[in-house]
């Protein structure tokens, strides 16, 4: 087969098909693989318009990105042969989505900051359609806490990260910063256009991070749980068009832009929040890691050495997830199961007992799956008992495919929800 009729047969199929990508390029040396982006993405049929930075055309020329974009390269904020108009919006609107790749530590820091001194970045003010930034540097910008702040605080407004790989950078370092791979780039997006919108109209309710028991003012019980899963969760699903509820306990993440946020502390003001909305929401994932255990008694002042080591009193909390079971109606239960030993034997019988649709297995002592790690491996369990092995991915690919599951849970409008 000819490779023209190859281009044809993908583009008719694929879900870029007619999609207009606007396609900023940074200044740096992974903007090699923007021209190959360009060829992937006009090959399943979408329209890409490049937006060059003055650096990015010291790394490739604005003649190869128009001969593969087939439009006129935008590089000028002001340029001498005038768009008639205020041309930065007029561009920013016919975006359906904007993709920067590479991403330099310096965009970011200027997307983070609101700066427009020049076209991309003006554009990027201007823009109303979802953001995905591929970033490329070397290891220590990357990991430099400016940068991590930047993309944290980027993260919270909307702002969809496809992960650098880890491998030889053109620094001839080793480390985290490889720009990810134009197919895999292309893929996040057919992802996003497939999914978009398949939640619209739903409410969902999301509970993250952990709960803190108190023991006096300044002491709690707790556990490690970073609340981001949780945050990634409510994100993905409200990028899908969804009404979302979040219950966190307290976490040092941002809230996300768009979501509605109401911050807990202990495991009953979780089960009292979560309780009192729960009759209006179609669905409730339970990412939370909640305490099973508090201390009865609180005391007033804080616990003095020289009274003696106390000795704690517990008792159980109530479990949530296994409530909302006894109450629902309609709505879809997702819960997540956090074992150390056998975590899939463990989630089957936590799917069972607490009459849940899908469980999320997932085990702490792995690598890739630790506390705090933007990456887990999990197990996801239906109710059927189908299963999927996740392999090691971000926490975000992992909300989308939970949210694809639930999204197939759902009944549809008019449709009854059979019990179980
Ligand atoms: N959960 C809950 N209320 C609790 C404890 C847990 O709603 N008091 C939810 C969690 O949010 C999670 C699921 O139940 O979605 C399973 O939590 P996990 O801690 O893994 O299991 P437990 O029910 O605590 O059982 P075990 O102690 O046997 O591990």
């Amino acid at each position: 087969m000819s490779v023209a009729g190859n281009q044809e047969q993908s583009a008719e199929t694929s879900v870029l098909n007619g999609r207009k990508i606007l396609l900023g390029i940074t200044g740096g040396i992974a903007a090699y693989k923007a021209a190959y982006l360009t060829r992937v993405l006009k090959r399943d049929g979408a329209d890409v318009w490049v937006c060059l930075t003055n650096s990015g055309a010291k790394f490739i020329t604005p003649l190869t990105m128009e001969t593969l974009s087939q439009r006129e390269v935008l590089q000028e904020l002001f340029p001498e042969n005038r768009m008639v108009g205020t041309r930065h919006i007029t561009i920013a609107e016919w975006a359906d989505t904007f993709v920067i790749a590479p991403a330099t530590a310096n965009i970011l820091a200027k997307m983070r900051s609101g700066i427009a001194d020049d076209l991309l970045t003006t554009l990027l003010l201007a823009t109303a359609a979802p953001v995905f930034v591929a970033p490329a540097m070397n290891t220590r910008m990357y990991e430099h806490a400016a940068t991590q702040e930047n993309i944290a605080v980027l993260r919270s407004r909307g702002v969809r990260f496809i992960e650098p790989g880890t491998g030889k950078l053109a620094c001839e370092t080793v480390g985290k910063g490889r720009m990810a791979e134009p197919e895999e780039i292309a893929a996040v997006l057919r992802g996003f256009f497939a999914r978009a919108g398949d939640l619209r109209g739903r409410k969902i309710l999301v509970t993250a991070g952990p709960t803190h028991e108190p023991l006096d003012p300044v002491r709690y019980l707790g556990n490690r749980s970073s609340g981001k899963m949780g945050y990634r969760l409510a994100e993905a699903a409200a990028a899908r068009g969804a009404a979302v509820i979040l219950i966190s306990g307290p976490t040092a993440l941002l809230d996300p832009v768009g979501v509605e946020v109401i911050r807990i502390e202990t495991a009953a003001q979780m089960d009292q929040a979560v309780g009192e909305r729960f009759a209006g929401v179609d669905a409730v994932i339970m990412a939370a890691a909640v305490a099973d255990f508090h201390p009865i008694k609180v005391a007033g002042q804080k616990i003095k050495k020289s009274s003696g080591v106390p000795i704690l009193k517990l008792g159980p909390t109530a479990d949530i997830l296994s409530g909302l079971a006894q109450r629902k109606n309609r709505q879809v239960l997702v819960g997540f199961s956090l074992e150390t030993t056998d975590p899939g034997k463990e989630a089957r019988r936590k799917l069972k007992d607490k009459k849940l649709d899908l469980i999320i297995a997932n085990n702490p002592l792995v690598s890739g799956a630790e506390f705090g790690s933007e990456t887990n491996i999990a197990t996801i369990i239906n109710a059927d008992g189908e299963t999927i092995e996740t392999g090691k991915i971000t926490k975000r690919a992992l909300a989308d495919m939970i949210c694809d599951r639930l999204a197939a849970l759902l009944p549809r409008a008019g449709q009854k929800k059979t019990g179980r």
